[in-house]
C-alpha cells in the first residue's frame, strides 16, 4: 500500500453550492444507500433503488494523494484525501466534507470559478483536482445518485447535446482526459461564448453553436461517437437525442439523458413523464438500462442511461 501523499492547496465542499447546504448529508458522495428512485429497465434487476457510493470503491489505494485544505468546505489546514470513484476519472475528495472532483485537464484554471483542490504525489509532482458540484450540473447528480454506468470514461468520445456556457463539460472534458473528445452542442450564442471560450484551453472539446435538432449541420464537425450525453431540457429531447444518435451514435453505444419532467408535461405526475419518455425512446431504437432520480439535488428531475442499436452478436455475447 503507498504512503499517503501530503502537502498542497485545498479547496472543495458546497455550503456554497447552489440549492444551498453540503451534500454529505443528504446522497451524498460516499452517503450510504440511496433513498430509492433508481431503477432498472427488464432483465433481473428491476425495482432497484439509487444506490450511494460507499463501499463501491474498486479497492487499493490506486490514485490516492493528499492534499492540506485551504478554502471553502475543505479548509482550516485539514487534510484531504482524493480517492478514484468506481467511475473511471472521476474521483472523490475526502476532507471534512467529501466532494465529487475530476482531474484537471488545464491545471491552474478554474472554468466557473469552482474550487480546486491539489495534492503532491510521491515523486514530488502535484496534481489539481476541481470540484464538481451536483447543484449546478446533473451528470455529477446523477453519479452522486447512484447511477451503475455513465459510460463516459478516460478516452471516450462524447457528443454533449445542451452544453450551456460549459460546466459540465468541462468535468466531462477532464474525465475523458487527452485521449478523449467531447462535442459540445449548443445553440445560445450568449452561452455559446463562454463555451467557446472555455475550449481554447481545453483542446478536447470542440464548441458546436448550432441547434441539436439540426444534426447535418454540423455532422462535418463530429465523428462517431461512444456515447451521447443529452441535457437540452426540450419537449422533444428524445427526438432530438434520436436524430444526433442516427447520425454520430455508433451501434451497440449508449445514451445518458437528464428527463426535466415539466419541460415535458407540467400537468402530470414526473414518474408518468419518465415512463412515456421512456417509451419513446425505445421506439427509437435505445434501449433504456437505468433511471435514477436526480433529487435532492434537482427536483422532478431523472436521468435514464442506456444503449443504442445493440448489435445482435453482442446481445448473444453478453447472454452467454
Ligand atoms: C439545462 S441547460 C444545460 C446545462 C448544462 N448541461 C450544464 O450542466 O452545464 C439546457 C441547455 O440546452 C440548450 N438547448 C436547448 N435546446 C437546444 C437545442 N435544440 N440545440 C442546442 N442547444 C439547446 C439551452 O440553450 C441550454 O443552454
Amino acid at each position: 500500500m503507498r504512503p499517503p501523499l501530503t502537502g498542497g492547496r485545498g479547496g472543495g465542499g458546497f455550503s456554497g453550492g447552489r440549492g444551498g447546504g453540503g451534500y454529505s448529508g443528504g446522497r451524498g458522495a460516499s452517503a450510504g444507500r440511496g433513498r430509492g428512485g433508481g431503477r432498472s429497465f427488464g432483465g433481473d434487476r428491476g425495482g432497484r433503488g439509487g444506490r450511494g457510493d460507499r463501499g463501491r470503491g474498486r479497492g487499493g489505494d490506486r490514485g490516492r494523494g493528499r492534499g492540506g485544505g485551504g478554502r471553502g468546505g475543505m479548509k482550516g489546514g485539514s487534510k484531504v484525501i482524493v480517492e478514484p470513484h468506481r467511475h473511471a476519472g472521476v474521483f472523490i475528495a475526502k476532507g471534512k466534507e467529501d466532494a465529487l472532483v475530476t482531474k484537471n485537464l488545464v491545471p491552474g484554471e478554474a472554468v466557473y470559478n469552482e474550487k480546486r483542490i491539489s495534492v503532491q504525489n510521491e515523486d514530488g509532482t502535484k496534481t489539481e483536482y476541481r470540484v464538481w458540484n451536483p447543484f449546478r450540473s446533473k451528470l455529477a447528480a446523477a453519479i452522486l445518485g447512484g447511477v451503475d454506468n455513465i459510460w463516459i470514461k478516460p478516452g471516450a468520445k462524447v457528443l454533449y447535446l445542451g452544453a450551456a456556457s460549459g460546466t459540465t463539460v468541462s468535468h466531462v472534458s477532464d474525465l475523458v482526459g487527452p485521449e478523449g473528445c467531447v462535442y459540445a452542442v449548443e445553440f445560445s450564442h450568449r452561452s455559446g461564448r463562454d463555451l467557446v471560450n472555455m475550449a481554447k484551453k481545453r483542446t478536447n472539446v470542440i464548441p458546436i453553436i448550432e441547434d441539436a435538432r439540426h444534426p447535418a449541420k454540423y455532422r462535418m464537425l463530429v465523428g462517431m461517437v461512444d456515447v451521447i450525453f443529452s441535457d437540452v431540457a426540450q419537449p422533444d429531447q428524445a427526438r432530438i437525442l434520436a436524430l444526433n444518435a442516427n447520425f454520430f451514435l455508433k451501434s451497440g453505444g449508449h445514451f445518458v439523458i437528464s428527463i426535466k419532467a415539466n419541460c415535458i408535461d407540467s400537468t402530470v405526475p414526473a414518474e408518468a413523464v419518465f415512463q412515456s419518455e421512456v417509451k419513446k425512446l425505445q421506439q427509437e431504437q435505445f434501449k433504456p438500462a437505468e433511471q435514477v432520480t436526480l433529487e435532492p439535488f434537482e427536483r422532478d428531475h431523472a436521468c435514464v442511461v442506456g444503449s443504442y442499436r445493440v448489435p445482435k452478436k453482442t446481445k448473444a455475447a453478453t447472454a452467454a
